[in-house]
């Protein structure tokens, strides 16, 4: 008896583990609507709410594998706060989530048992603002929980390339403040950001959104994934929302994401040591 549980186990561990990255069950919309608009549920399922210890949105971060989730360094480090005085266990991680007022079918909650910040992260430049979040529990597959792929060079972007920033953030557009959005946002060439905010560094950082137009990204936004369709069909964490944006006004700039790409080593170093290699 104790034989056939055993077996169970083992069956159920590896089809945990044999979805697909960047294939989600729910199709998401991906009519080209300039501006955001109210997502599928469940047609984003890498996404995850990350929530600080006294229950207050920090931002998002995109699901890379069953116990770890890309996001950025600022969530944890700034001016003010480091990741050494955060009370880090007591932070959750809502996974499989779409209406933030509600428990929604799928979500599932986690908690943190590490973060990994980039070495060089620069609190005042945003340079290098990326960091993994290592889960306690390993986070279960479903229909609304699934991880993203990581870029490599056969799957990196392209100026001109329609991306998605999906978030809980950006209800300037749909006037929706509770359920995820999704903001189609245009890969620009680097010049532009660059003619806009003069600390924008083009080799780790990437351009996207709109010029003179009111479509941006909003604080709870922050961490999340620029999703980008690649000719395979899966969808491609290219990008994570770091500076920029800015929702509460009028505003004529593109968002500034971390270009991922430029981090696949120490992304790839990182899972590695802590005890899970990346598996796509
Ligand atoms: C989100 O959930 C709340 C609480 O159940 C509900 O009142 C609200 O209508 C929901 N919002 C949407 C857009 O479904
Ligand atoms: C961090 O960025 C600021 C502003 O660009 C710069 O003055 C400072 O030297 C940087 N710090 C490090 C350690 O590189």
């Amino acid at each position: 008896m104790k034989l056939l549980v055993l077996c169970l186990c083992l069956t159920f561990a590896a089809s945990q583990n044999g979805v697909p990255c960047g294939v989600s069950v729910v199709q998401p919309i991906t009519k080209r609507i300039v501006g955001g608009q109210v997502a599928v549920p469940g047609s984003w399922p890498w996404m995850v709410l990350v929530v600080d210890s006294l229950g207050y949105i920090s931002g998002s971060g995109s699901i890379i594998d069953q116990h770890v989730i890309l996001t950025s360094a600022q969530h944890f480090e700034g001016t003010g706060y480091s990741v050494f005085d955060l009370n880090l266990h007591q932070w959750r991680i809502y996974a499989g989530s779409h209406n933030i007022s509600t428990t929604d079918p799928y979500e599932k909650t986690y908690h943190i048992r590490r973060v990994v910040l980039h070495p060089g992260y620069n609190v005042t430049s945003l340079e290098n603002d990326i960091a993994l979040i290592i889960t306690v529990e390993p986070m279960q597959w479903n229909d609304a929980t699934r991880p993203v792929c990581l870029p490599d060079a056969q799957h990196g972007f392209q100026v001109g390339d329609n991306c998605y920033l999906p978030g809980w953030g950006s209800t300037q557009n749909t006037g929706n403040e509770e359920t995820l959005n999704q903001l189609m946002m245009p890969i620009l060439d680097d010049s532009i950001c660059a003619n806009h905010w003069n600390d924008f560094l083009p080799a780790t950082e990437m351009c996207a959104g709109y010029e003179n137009q009111q479509k941006d990204f909003c604080a709870d936004d922050i961490g999340g994934p620029l999703v980008c369709k690649k000719s395979n069909g899966a969808w491609y964490v290219e990008g994570i929302a770091s500076s920029g944006g800015d929702c509460t006004k009028t505003t004529d700039s593109p968002g500034v994401f971390e270009d991922v790409t430029q981090y696949q080593d120490w992304i790839l170093k990182t899972m590695e040591e802590s005890g899970y290699p990346y598996q796509y």
